[in-house]
């Protein structure tokens, strides 16, 4: 919404005060024409009048740009930042442009207080999930301790594993506390990239290998399509490794039993886009555009079961960005999901 400031031009202002000199002249005139001193006359009244206007028209108007220039200019030039003060001088309409200008600002000032506003939503909200994440692992540990020492601890039958369940719940918080980490600081710019040309499909074996007895355990297989050419490109190694891990355990987690998981190399013409591809559970539409945000999970108590701290996503779409590269998504609920992103040839 546009705000509607009425302001006096210098124009306006001018012609008002040279009228009220042109009737101060009529008016001394008509004096001294009645004081006698003064011979009447209509016409020398008007060429008076109309002189007397055009001058104190001209110098109010002069002095008033003037003013306005030396008052508005700093205030202007908070606002639009224009390039020089002889280009500013030279527009001739200065305040009506400062009004249009003036209330451009209002609104943009407005967006940035209603984006303020959202950022400090997000904050709560992130301050929230972050207490309650934590807490549901800690009260878990505390409930295994009581046991323990009410007694349990001589119970043969139960100390092992709840000790072992107190180091379950401890090693999650751990991995919730470890992604946060990586997510502030990316989100700090304190993560520098270390960029080098490297072999994608290497890579992605690497990643292969160290979920493939987590993938067996479902019986989820994992293929790589075109495997044999080899695709260099430039990016953060170590940082790719995590976005493709991510995904790949993404896949084995919401895949379904017996499943396959594909990644596919497609050759854009200065990119690689790389496809990792499921036949799990699939995620319905609504969801698609929440699940980078953080702690966001669609079947929480899923995603707990297998480790998962909603955090996973909204680090490779951080790592992605950063890198100034995207990441889609497709999905067909019940059928399987496809997440691909760009990387830069080398
Ligand atoms: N391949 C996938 N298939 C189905 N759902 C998925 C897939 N990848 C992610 N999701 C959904 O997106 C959510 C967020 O993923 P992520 O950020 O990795 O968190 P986490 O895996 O820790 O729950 C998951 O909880 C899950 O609901
Ligand atoms: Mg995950």
């Amino acid at each position: 919404m546009l705000m509607k400031i009425e302001i006096f031009t210098p124009n306006r202002i001018s012609i008002i005060i040279g009228t009220f000199a042109a009737l101060l002249l009529v008016l001394l005139e008509v004096f001294l024409a009645w004081l006698g001193l003064y011979k009447w006359s209509y016409s020398i009244v008007f060429v008076s009048a109309s002189v007397g206007f055009i001058f104190v028209y001209i110098i109010s108007y002069l002095l008033l740009n003037k003013l306005l220039i030396n008052k508005i200019f700093p205030l202007y030039k908070i606002i639009s930042e224009p390039k020089n003060e002889q280009s500013f001088k030279k527009s001739l309409n200065i305040l009506k442009k400062a009004n249009v200008d003036v209330a451009n600002w209002v609104v943009q000032k407005n967006q940035e207080i209603d984006r303020l506003k959202k950022n400090e939503k997000f904050r709560r909200e992130f301050l929230s999930n972050v207490s309650h994440e934590l807490k549901t692992p800690l009260f878990s540990i505390q409930g295994y301790i009581t046991t323990l020492l009410e007694g349990g601890l001589e119970d043969e039958s139960i100390n092992r594993k709840f000790l072992e369940k107190a180091d379950k719940n401890i090693n999650r918080m751990i991995s919730i506390i470890q992604d946060l980490e990586t997510i502030s600081k990316i989100e700090n710019n304190e993560i520098e990239l270390h960029y080098e040309n490297f072999e994608i499909t290497s890579l992605i074996k690497e990643i292969f290998e160290m979920l493939e007895t987590k993938a067996a355990k479902r019986g989820i297989k994992l293929f790589l399509i075109n495997p044999s050419k080899p695709y260099f490109v430039h990016a953060d190694r170590q940082r790719i490794a995590d976005v493709l891990y991510n995904l790949v355990l993404n896949s084995i987690n919401y895949g379904k039993d017996n499943g396959h998981t594909t990644i596919y190399i497609h050759d854009l013409n200065e990119k690689i886009l790389v496809e990792v591809s499921d036949n799990g559970i699939g995620i319905e539409e609504k969801y698609l555009e929440r699940i980078f945000e953080r702690f966001f999970r669609i079947d929480k108590s899923r995603s707990r079961d297998s480790g998962g701290t909603g955090l996973g996503l909204s680090i490779v779409k951080h790592i992605l960005e950063s890198h100034q590269q995207n990441i889609y998504v497709k999905s067909t609920y019940g059928v399987g999901s496809s997440f691909s992103f760009t990387l830069n040839k080398a």
